[in-house]
């Protein structure tokens, strides 16, 4: 089942078109790899499906773009529900100055996500609050190293240990979609593959998309691939297809390492 269809994407800051032309469909709960030499045109794909691309004043967006068939471009729509559907991991990670707790409850006290929500009694509403902080550092494989400190600046935690810290906050607005950007390209390898293990936990129920420019993280993890080349998109499918069988000339290349 298709969960995003891009039809006629393109996009351009000023007189300069970085995209040109996109047509695609995004499985729904797997991991996509959006791969591609630098100023391809990864990040701003990946921008353009929750809208983070209007945030730049000189940008221009053709063509529409549907989740779950509600097209997301169109007048009207509303885009703090549409974030808040599709959220956004960075490439590197910006805990908010307070305890990894409230880092996590944030969200869900901003959204009114609290199962609490209402409840006149206030040590009710704590215990829930706590139990929704944990299931979210849970799913982002944290709790364990966390538990005995929840009330810590997050800020002292190490970077691995705050990307995945800033994958529970991600969700614990319960998206349906995560796109991310290079989120392991600023960690070490250790902490790189505590992400990536958590990513294949999670596609059972979220789509993932996931940018990255290491051919062998989209091997890893990837099991649909979109390849992108100077804002042309050459070629996507699964990836054990996309990996044995390219059909272009310049996946080829790219995947034998001869363009990059
Ligand atoms: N806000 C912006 N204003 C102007 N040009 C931009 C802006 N953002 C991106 N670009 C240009 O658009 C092109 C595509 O950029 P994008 O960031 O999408 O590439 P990328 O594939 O993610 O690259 P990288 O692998 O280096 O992150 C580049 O030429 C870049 O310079
Ligand atoms: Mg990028």
């Amino acid at each position: 089942m298709s969960k995003i269809e891009v039809k006629s994407l393109s996009v351009s800051f000023g007189s300069h078109q970085v995209l040109r032309d996109i047509n695609l469909t995004i499985p729904d709960r797997q991991i996509v790899a959006i791969i591609g030499p630098s100023g391809c045109g990864k990040t701003t794909l990946l921008k353009s499906l929750n809208r983070l691309l209007d945030l730049n004043e000189d940008v221009s967006v053709a063509g529409d773009i549907f989740v779950d068939g509600e097209n997301i471009y169109a007048p009207g729509m509303d885009v703090t529900v549409l974030r808040k559907k599709v959220g956004f991991l960075p490439q590197r990670p910006y805990p908010l100055p307070m305890s990894i707790f409230q880092n996590v409850a944030f969200g869900p006290r901003i959204h009114g996500l609290d199962a609490s929500r209402g409840a006149s009694d206030e040590k009710a509403e704590k215990k829930d609050m706590s139990a929704l902080v944990e299931h979210y550092l849970r799913l982002a494989g944290l709790w364990e190293e966390v538990k005995d400190r929840l009330h810590a600046p997050a800020a002292k935690l190490s970077i691995g240990q705050q990307q995945r810290l800033a994958l529970a906050r991600v969700l614990s607005i319960e998206p349906e979609v995560i796109l991310a950007d290079e989120p392991t390209s600023a960690l070490d390898p250790i902490s790189a593959k505590l992400v990536e293990t958590q990513f294949r936990i999670l596609k059972k129920d979220y789509t993932i998309i996931l940018v990255t420019h290491i051919l062998r993280q989209a091997r890893r993890l990837g099991d649909y691939i979109v390849f992108l080349y100077m804002g042309d998109l050459v070629e996507h499918e699964p990836a054990a297809q996309f990996f044995s069988s390219p059909r272009d000339e310049k996946t080829r290349a790219y995947i034998n390492g001869e363009i990059s």
